[in-house]
């Protein structure tokens, strides 16, 4: 199965704000696959959003059980999600298949609860905590328009220019 070709910074698809899916069908579940496939074709791929391939619905999957030792839910496919908890700050780095000559300091909640249905329909809820919730709470921003740029504190202290692609994650 090929890849989905990534769109990058500054297309103006990544600013928009995705739609909610409605159709929980075949072809859906044939989006997810290849969304899916697009993430693990990447080097250091550990999330992707729909809005990245240029499909404007809100979909977003994350997997960063790559990354040793940490605790995580594994492959959640996340379908018009919602947070609905968040506790703690911590500031981290991140990386994006959108923006691939950068990495930039981005603070997030350290632990989240996150709803969502998966590629069937299903209800789900999941809790996260450290580069997990770092990852999901990327993605949610993809679905909104947001990148990690428009939340850097200081394009000056924050932003680093990236060496080496594969050396780093990138959601
Ligand atoms: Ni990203």
């Amino acid at each position: 199965m090929a890849s989905l070709e990534i769109i990058t910074y500054p297309d103006e698809r990544l600013k928009q704000v995705a739609q909610p899916v409605e159709r929980f069908d075949e072809a859906l579940r044939r989006f997810v696959e290849r969304l899916e496939q697009t993430m693990r074709d990447a080097p250091g791929g550990v999330g992707i959003a729909a809005p990245q391939v240029g499909h404007l619905f809100r979909i977003a999957i994350v997997d960063v059980s790559s990354r040793p030792k940490i605790a995580c839910n594994g492959r959640m496919v996340l379908i018009n999600p919602e947070i609905l908890s968040w506790e703690g700050m911590v500031k981290g780095r991140e990386g994006c298949m959108s923006v691939p000559d950068f990495t930039g300091n981005v603070v997030r909640a350290e632990c989240i609860t996150v709803s969502a249905l998966d590629e069937t329909g299903r209800q789900r809820e999941y809790r996260c905590t450290g580069y997990e919730a770092r990852a999901v709470q990327h993605e949610i921003d993809h679905l909104d328009g947001l990148l990690f740029l428009d939340r850097l504190v200081s394009r000056r202290t924050d932003l680093f220019p990236r060496k080496n692609y594969g050396s780093r994650k990138s959601a």
